[in-house]
C-alpha cells in the first residue's frame, strides 16, 4: 500500500504515452545490440512534449517474452540535446539467441521489443534469413509492407535508407508530410517523429533487429558529399545543414556509439560477419562521393563518367572493402549498399534516342572505381550485391570484363512512387536492353533472404497496394544462387 500513492503519482506526470515513436534494436553481434527509444507524449511537439531536462530511465533485457529471466539492466537518461533519445549498447549476452527488451521513465512502461544476437564468429551456421527494405516516403503509401516483414521470422533486416524525405507536402499525398522542406535540426526531428509514429513501422522495429545506413533523403535530394544541387547551397554552408540531419539520423535510428555524428561527418561504413557464413559491408555511398557527372539525371555518358577522380566511396572505404573481399573468412560476402551497381541502358521508349541513358547518380556514373571493385571479386564467386533507391525490383549480373562475378539484388520501396505494378510498360525494354538484367518487378515490398553454406535464395516479396491500408503481401518471385557460379537462376 505504501507504494500506491507513489505509482499513481509518477504516472500522472505523463500527459500522453511517452513512447509515441514505439522501441528498436540494432547492430546485432554475438554478445548484445543496441536498444533505443526516445520519450515523446507529443512527437510532433518542440522537444516531443518534453521538458527540457534530462530525464532519468531504466532498462531490462529478459531471456523470454514474460521478463520472468531478466539477463541485464541498467540505468540511463533521456537528454534533451539528443530530443530525449536512448541508446543502451547492450553486451555480455549468449550468441544466436533472441532476447526481450524494455524501458521504463517516471513509472511508465514502455512495449516490449525482440532482438536477435548473432552467432560467435568460429561458428559455422547452416542457415540465416534476414529481409532488406527501405525507400519509405510517408506521402506514397502506407506501410503495410512493414506489417507484413514484421510477421516474418528474421535475424534482422538491412535498411538501405530513404527512411525520410525531405520535401514539404505535395499536391495530392496518400499522407500529407507536415511541415516544409526540411532544413534545420528541428525540422528533421519532427519528420522522425511523423515517420517514426506509424504503427507499420514500429511493428517492424519492435521485432527485428535493423542495420540501418542512409541515402540521399535523410538529408537532401542527391546530395553528394560536400555538395548538393537542389538549393545551391556552398558546401560550407550545406555542412551545416547535413549536421543538423546527422543528428536527427543518430537520435532516431538503432546505431551504437560508433555513429555519434561528429560535426557534419558520421561513420557510416561499417561491418557484420555472421559466423563463417556471410561477411555484409554495409557501404556508405553519399558522404564522399563526388558529384554526379554531366549534371546528374539520366542522360548519355559524358567525360566525367571515366574520371579517374570520380569516386562513389572513399579511399579508405574502398581499401576496406578491398580488404574485406579477400579475408576469405565467410562462404559469401555481400555488399549491402544503396544505389545500383549494374551499369544499365535506361532507355524506356522509342523516343530516348540512339544513345545509352545511364542512371549517373547510380555505380554508373563512377565507371573507373566501379570497374576497380568489380575487379576484386574477380574469382570469389561468392558476392552478393544488395541495394535500393531504384523504388524497383531488380536481378541481375555484375560483370568483370564481360565476365559476371556477382550477382546484384535491388530491392523496391515500402511506398515511395505508390502502388505500382508488376510490369511496367518499360520492363520489355530494358530487359531486352540489358541482357545482365533478368527480373523487373515495379511493386512495393521487401526482400527475404535465406543464406546457406552452398545457396542463397532472395525471395522478393511484395503487397498489392499501399493507397489504402490492409494490402495484400504475395511472394512474387525467388532467385537462387550456387556459391562458387555469379548467376542466378529463377526458383
Ligand atoms: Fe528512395
Amino acid at each position: 500500500m505504501l507504494t500506491g500513492p507513489a505509482i499513481v503519482r509518477a504516472q500522472s506526470r505523463w500527459r500522453a504515452q511517452p513512447y509515441s515513436l514505439g522501441v528498436a534494436s540494432g547492430d546485432p553481434a554475438p554478445d548484445g545490440f543496441v536498444i533505443w527509444t526516445r520519450l515523446a507524449p507529443a512527437p510532433l511537439e518542440p522537444h516531443g512534449g518534453m521538458p527540457i531536462k534530462a530525464i532519468p530511465a531504466t532498462w531490462e533485457v529478459a531471456a523470454d517474452e514474460g521478463f520472468r529471466s531478466i539477463v541485464a539492466r541498467g540505468a540511463t537518461e533521456a537528454r534533451p540535446e539528443l530530443a530525449h533519445s536512448i541508446h543502451v549498447e547492450v553486451a555480455g549476452l549468449a550468441p544466436d539467441r533472441p532476447y526481450f527488451y524494455r524501458f521504463e521513465a517516471s513509472g511508465e512502461r514502455s512495449p516490449v521489443g525482440r532482438a536477435r544476437t548473432f552467432p560467435i564468429l568460429a561458428s559455422a551456421p547452416r542457415q540465416l534469413r534476414f529481409g532488406m527494405a527501405g525507400c519509405q516516403d510517408w506521402q506514397a503509401g502506407f506501410y503495410t509492407a512493414y506489417r507484413h516483414l514484421a510477421g516474418e521470422e528474421l535475424a534482422f533486416v538491412f535498411h538501405y535508407g530513404d527512411y525520410i524525405y525531405e520535401y514539404g507536402p505535395d499536391g495530392d499525398p496518400v499522407r500529407a508530410h507536415v511541415g516544409d522542406v526540411l532544413m534545420s535540426l528541428d525540422d528533421y526531428r519532427r519528420r522522425y517523429a511523423l515517420y517514426k509514429s506509424d504503427a507499420d513501422l514500429q511493428r517492424a522495429h519492435a521485432a527485428h533487429p535493423f542495420f540501418v545506413t542512409f541515402d540521399d533523403h535523410e538529408v537532401r535530394n542527391n546530395w553528394a558529399g560536400d555538395t548538393e544541387r537542389e538549393d545551391h547551397a556552398p558546401p560550407d554552408v550545406f555542412r551545416l545543414r547535413r549536421q543538423s540531419a546527422f543528428q536527427a539520423w543518430y537520435e532516431h535510428m538503432p546505431v551504437r556509439r560508433g555513429q555519434w555524428p561528429n560535426g557534419s561527418a558520421l561513420q557510416l561504413y561499417r561491418g557484420a560477419r555472421f559466423g563463417n557464413l556471410a561477411r555484409f559491408d554495409f557501404l556508405d555511398t553519399r558522404q564522399f562521393r563526388t558529384p554526379q557527372p554531366c549534371g546528374d539525371g539520366y542522360k548519355p555518358a559524358c567525360a566525367g563518367v571515366n574520371s579517374g577522380n570520380a569516386h562513389i566511396i572513399s579511399a579508405g572505404e574502398e581499401a576496406w572493402v578491398n580488404r574485406n573481399l579477400r579475408l576469405g573468412d565467410a562462404r559469401w560476402n555481400v555488399l549491402a549498399q544503396q544505389v545500383m551497381m549494374m551499369l544499365l541502358d535506361w532507355r524506356k521508349t522509342s523516343m530516348d534516342g540512339p544513345r545509352k541513358l545511364l542512371n549517373l547518380d547510380s555505380w554508373a556514373g563512377y565507371e573507373i572505381q566501379r570497374k576497380r571493385v568489380l575487379a576484386r571479386m574477380r574469382g570469389l564467386n561468392n558476392v552478393v550485391v544488395l541495394t535500393g533507391d531504384e523504388h524497383t525490383n531488380y536481378a541481375g549480373l555484375l560483370h568483370d570484363r564481360d565476365r559476371p562475378v556477382a550477382v546484384e539484388f535491388v530491392g523496391t520501396s515500402i511506398s515511395s512512387d505508390g502502388n505500382g505494378e508488376d510490369s511496367p510498360a518499360w520492363a520489355s525494354r530494358v530487359l531486352g536492353n540489358n541482357p545482365e538484367l533478368k527480373f523487373i518487378n515495379n511493386q512495393r515490398g521487401y526482400l527475404t533472404c535465406d543464406v546457406s553454406p552452398d545457396e542463397w535464395r532472395s525471395n522478393f516479396m511484395v503487397v498489392d497496394r499501399v493507397s489504402t491500408p490492409g494490402g495484400q503481401l504475395s511472394k512474387r518471385a525467388t532467385f537462387a544462387v550456387t556459391r562458387g557460379e555469379p548467376a542466378l537462376h529463377f526458383a
